[in-house]
């Protein structure tokens, strides 16, 4: 397994590009299925989750074309196998992103139920109990979610209230829904930018979706969706990253290719600590102070502070002055990194859904291991900060979610190596 070396200590400086964003590229992908013709999209990132999202698409018979800079195109006129088989959807939840679309396009779907993750249980309830309101037959049989559409009409229209926010249930239902007969509305929807980036590539393929990015969407079907170009929005959690580990190593840093627009409460939190930022259209550029601040967080969904920037913030917080509390309402066991933390020298005390963190003048380097994603950008971050060597073991969580990090910090002044 890699294995990820760093030698802390440097302040990060300079200039990189992100990528595109992997939770926006998911559902994209995903997209695919709901028609017969070519989807072409750009900007997307080469991360382990899309290959395997991808390789996922071509066993049900989707026609991958990789195209080099110029993106993918996807073809899935010939699906012929709706099934998400429990070996892919074991590495990758984000699998049951395609029961929606299956269910609405090929009238059926088998997809293996996902078992709890690194972060909490993470069931999916709402998905089936939405589909089950357009008029899907849902049962869950030998680990299986069984889908199909009552009836030869397919999926009827439903007004969906979710008994709370969730980002792929949303995804899921939007996609059911735009081949569904009649109106759907889904109330209490989420309002990621990523749900947002799915209903535009949905409306240039021909869907009609209003109320994307609040609450309430709704959602007239139609009978057929069309071909369409698309390119990903940008990665706001990638962003995020580089600029909590441009705080913590007290650098300065411009990352073009962005919008600060999805950044919001993340940004807030940055200037709070101390750090100056300047916002362009497409560019954030942010100067650490000489000390941080410590800040408190809570996590919320979208516009408040994203679940997918704790951990990454705890790290900035770990070197910060003063002590700071740390509230985790998204996921029940999201606080795996403050161990691996505390090993690097760190002071957190963790109760329950809040983490206690107070600053401490450096971390000193050790070995660790990274549990889930952003776990592991967290302990980057603390890597880059300690003195010393730090040795991050189970690295290919962050290939899954970060494309090329460490080419991207060398190009920052980093020393990162990869050692296999
Ligand atoms: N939930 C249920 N029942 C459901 C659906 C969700 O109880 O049927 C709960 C979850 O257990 C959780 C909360 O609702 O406590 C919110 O979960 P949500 O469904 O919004 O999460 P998700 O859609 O599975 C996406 C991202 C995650 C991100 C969360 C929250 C993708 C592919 N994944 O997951 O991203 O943390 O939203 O913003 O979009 C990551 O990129 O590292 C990552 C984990």
């Amino acid at each position: 397994m890699d294995k990820l070396l760093i030698e802390g200590g440097t302040p990060l400086a300079g200039e990189i590009a992100i990528s595109g964003a992997k939770n926006a590229a998911l559902p994209i992908l995903c997209a695919s299925l709901l028609s017969s013709e070519p989807l072409h999209l750009t900007n997307v990132p080469r991360l382990k989750d899309i290959s395997t999202m991808l390789r996922l698409l071509e066993q049900m018979g989707v026609a991958v074309e990789d195209l080099g800079a110029d993106g993918l195109v996807l073809n899935s006129r010939g699906l012929n196998n709706p099934l998400a088989p429990y070996d892919m959807v074991k590495t990758m939840r984000a699998s049951i992103l395609v029961l929606g679309p299956l269910l609405a396009r090929h009238g059926e779907a088998r997809v293996s139920l996902p078992g709890g993750c690194a972060i909490g249980a993470r069931p999916v309830e709402q998905h089936i109990k939405g589909l089950q309101a357009m008029g899907a037959e849902v049962f869950v049989e030998h680990g299986y979610i069984q889908a199909r559409a009552r009836g030869k009409g397919g999926l009827t229209g439903a007004r969906i209230v979710t008994d709370m926010v969730t980002v792929t249930g949303t995804e899921n239902l939007m996609m059911a829904a735009v081949l569904a007969k009649g109106e759907t509305i889904i109330e209490n929807a989420a309002r990621e930018p990523e749900v947002v980036d799915l209903a535009n590539c949905l409306v240039s393929m021909g869907a009609q979706i209003a109320g994307a990015g609040t609450a309430r969407i709704r959602i007239q079907g139609v009978e057929r969706l069309h071909g369409a170009r698309h390119a990903i929005m940008a990665d706001r959690i990638e962003t995020g990253t580089y600029l909590c580990a441009a705080a913590a190593t007290g650098g300065n840093i411009r990352l073009t290719n962005t919008a600060a627009a999805n950044l919001d409460a993340v940004i807030d939190k940055l200037f709070d600590s101390g750090c100056e930022l300047l916002i362009e259209r497409t560019a954030i550029t942010l100067q650490a102070p000489p000390r941080l601040k410590a800040v408190s967080i809570r996590t919320s969904p979208y516009p408040a502070f994203p679940t997918d920037m704790q951990a990454q913030f705890m790290a900035v917080n770990c070197v910060a002055e003063g002590s700071a509390v740390i509230r985790e309402t998204i996921f029940e066991n999201r606080f795996m990194h403050a161990v691996e933390l505390i090993r690097l020298g760190a002071d957190i005390k963790i109760d329950a859904s809040n983490a206690m963190v107070t600053g401490v003048d450096h971390l000193d380097g050790a070995t660790v291991m990274a549990t889930d994603l952003r776990a592991s950008a967290s302990l980057v971050i603390a890597g880059l900060v300690a003195q010393g060597e730090t040795v991050i073991e189970r690295i290919y969580h962050l290939d899954r979610g970060y494309e090329r990090i460490e080419e991207k910090l060398g190009q920052l002044g980093a020393r990162v190596k990869r050692i296999r």
